[in-house]
């Protein structure tokens, strides 16, 4: 953690919600850093010029006794008002404004992450020549060390992406390709989250952000572009005579279906339902009995009617899928 993040976890009176895995004043990346730093500048600019404006006010009313001539306090507005409030701002200003390269650094990078956002999950691509794109959902992986290239786009309404311990946060508009560079400079997991009211189930619609080891991350990412090894399962039967693949797509399967979230590697993701839930073989059955129970608004249907070891089948067999 940063030397402001130990110190305002240290005080807990002071700030007791800067620390987590999902804070902006708990940076984990370069653009975190920036950001972090610069509101502690404004709140300890903020600080001295309260104390300021409290002591002139306290001096005023303590001491009646002392009128002050009209020359004086026609100065003291001059200079505390327009002269000492442009000077602030300028300072203040300028002191962003030369941030702003380190947020937004144009970037050559080798690995690219293309996220779409959609009613109520993301759809995850990785691209990195000279490897096939690997197609994921509702997770981030990326390496620690090297700076990515987030790839934002939308399906249907305008979300938001972001990763507070990462870096700052970037709409995602229907129609046009925005791009985000975030470096991680700290391994480990970090939550992401919707920041644009999108719909019913916008507050959950979250996901994880797993900075790994360069090594490991090229290791997972070779494991992803290709399908998972599993023995045949009577749950991979059963998903695809149920038709699950007709909206979900599992790599070296038929199932095809691209408008739910790619299963190709499902089994190895931290959660399920994008960022609702732990990902288990019973959450993930209880996701196939009661979409929209838990997240409202799903284009899922329920799938209830199935008998329960159906449903125990298919969602062991997805565990399995890494
Ligand atoms: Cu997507 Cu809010």
């Amino acid at each position: 953690p940063s030397a402001f993040a130990r110190f305002a976890t240290g005080s807990p009176l002071l700030c007791c919600g800067c620390a987590g895995h999902q804070s902006a004043l708990d940076a984990a990346g370069s653009e975190a850093d920036a950001t972090s730093f610069l509101f502690w500048i404004l709140v300890g600019a903020g600080a001295l010029i309260w104390l300021a404006v409290v002591g002139l006010l306290v001096y005023a009313i303590g001491d009646r006794r002392r009128m002050w001539s009209e020359d004086a306090a026609g100065k003291l507005i001059l200079w505390g008002g327009p002269v000492f409030s442009s000077t602030v701002l300028f300072g203040l200003l300028t002191y962003t404004f030369w941030l702003m390269p380190g947020l937004r650094p144009s970037i050559d990078s080798a690995l690219r992450i293309e996220i779409t956002g959609t009613q109520f999950w993301w759809r995850v691509v990785y691209h990195k020549s000279p490897g096939p794109p690997a197609i994921s959902a509702n997770e981030v992986r990326l390496p620690v060390g090297e700076r990515v290239e987030f790839v934002l786009r939308s399906d249907d309404v305008i979300h938001s992406f972001w990763i507070p311990s990462l870096g700052g946060k970037m709409d995602m508009i229907p129609g046009r390709t925005n791009t985000l560079p975030l470096l991680a400079n700290r391994a480990g997991t970090y939550g992401g989250a919707c920041t644009e009211f999108c719909g019913t189930s916008h507050a959950l619609m979250a996901f994880s952000a797993v900075a790994m080891m360069p090594d490991d991350f090229e290791r997972w990412l070779a494991t992803q572009s290709s399908p998972a090894a599993t023995a045949p399962a009577p749950g991979q039967d059963l998903f695809m005579r149920h038709g699950c693949g007709s909206c979900h797509r599992i790599d070296g399967t038929e199932a095809r279906g691209l408008v739910g979230p790619d299963l190709s590697h499902l089994g190895g993701r931290e959660t399920v339902g994008a960022g609702i839930l732990p990902n288990t073989e019973e959450t993930i059955a209880r996701f196939i009995t009661e979409p929209e129970v838990l997240k409202p608004g799903t284009r899922m249907p329920s799938f209830a009617m199935l008998p329960p070891e159906e449903i125990r089948a298919i969602a062991r067999y997805l565990k399995g899928l890494r």
